[in-house]
């Protein structure tokens, strides 16, 4: 059962739009930021909330890769495998977060902190390659630089997702 918190936040992302569908995908977002994923108890609350049916609002849910239908770490680690960051070294980015994390693409590191997913095109190809980590995007990013974000999200204490900086060049 969705908390009265994130009701009241629904509620109110609807008042934006003539009918309540139409706030659809900020209220899967304001769920997601709430519970860390969209469970299937969570969709067919919403799905109440906003007139829509469970099966509606499931084809939004899972046409957009942010949405997330399963559990996740605490991080989200999103490797682009598009064409300039394939280039660019890709492969070398995907063995090193695979072989450090002990994972393959769809799962969650044993300590719950990681979640490793594929992405297509980050938009940030001329500083291939590329990943983000929850809303945070990196470029250029190299072996040494993977490993010192990795420790940077994999500290204790560091906020959760999206309080990092943005940024594409450092
Ligand atoms: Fe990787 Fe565009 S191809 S960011």
């Amino acid at each position: 059962m969705l908390s009265r918190e994130i009701e009241q936040a629904i509620e109110a992302a609807t008042r934006h739009y003539p009918q309540r569908q139409g706030a659809c995908i900020e209220a899967l977002q304001i769920v997601q930021q709430h519970l860390g994923w969209v469970s299937d108890a969570s969709l067919k609350d919403l799905a109440r909330l906003l007139q829509m049916t469970t099966d509606e609002l499931d084809g939004v849910a899972t046409f957009y890769n942010l949405i997330f239908r399963k559990p996740v770490g605490t991080h989200v680690i999103l490797l682009c495998n598009s064409i300039s960051c394939w280039i660019m070294g890709y492969g070398r980015l995907r063995e090193h977060l695979t072989a450090r994390l002990g994972i393959a693409f769809g799962e969650t590191s044993a300590d719950g902190r990681f979640t490793l997913l594929p992405n297509v095109c980050l938009g940030a190809c001329d500083h291939a390659p590329a990943l983000m980590v929850d809303e945070d995007l990196y470029g250029d990013v190299s072996s040494e630089k993977l490993d010192t974000i990795l420790e940077q999200y994999g500290r204790a204490g560091y906020p959760g997702k999206g309080d990092g900086e943005r940024t594409t060049t450092d």
